[in-house]
């Protein structure tokens, strides 16, 4: 029996993905080069699976699928808000965001539900909780310059982005 206390936190993870999607689709229409068309491309890709993922068990626990407004409001003015920031200071400030307002809900969700009570629930409560633990630190490798920034989120994508269409814009650019 999944509780009450899953589906409002199930609820919750649902708007921070499209509250995401919509600021890494600000993010993107504003890259700047090959390289960050490629890491919010897949940043991007990664808040759509997030949403993806959850709207089987969203369904079977009776939640509403729709994208409701407030959610893409959040993210369109987080959105807006990151893009004036240079590039490693926004992801140090994604960082510390994500991580403080984000994070705790989201891991939160497997400590709502056992495999005993729900395997499937159970599995994608994890999953989620890897997922936004994978963005914070993409965040923490940009913000520090890391190479190969993206790595811990392509890993997680069930559709990844091909890496050779950074190397193409950047021979064509
Ligand atoms: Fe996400």
């Amino acid at each position: 029996m999944i509780s009450k206390e899953f589906k409002e936190c199930l609820t919750d993870v649902y708007h921070g993905e499209i509250a995401g999607e919509v600021a890494t689709d600000i993010l993107l229409a504003n890259a700047e080069d090959a390289e960050q068309t490629y890491i919010l491309g897949t940043l991007l890709q990664f808040e759509t699976e997030g949403k993806a993922i959850v709207r089987p068990l969203l369904t079977r626990c009776g939640l509403d699928l729709y994208e409701d407004e407030e959610s893409r409001t959040n993210g369109k003015n987080l959105g807006e808000q990151m893009s004036a920031l240079p590039w490693t200071d926004r992801f140090a400030t994604l960082h510390e965001l994500v991580s403080v307002n984000y994070l705790p809900r989201y891991e939160e969700l497997a400590m709502l539900v056992s495999a005993e009570e729900d395997a499937e629930a159970a599995r994608i409560a994890i999953f989620m909780g890897d997922h936004e633990r994978a963005f914070v630190e993409v965040a923490s490798n940009i913000a520090n310059n890391r190479p190969d920034p993206a790595a811990p989120i392509t890993k997680l994508l069930h559709f990844p982005l091909p890496c050779a269409g950074t190397e193409r814009l950047r021979r064509d650019g």
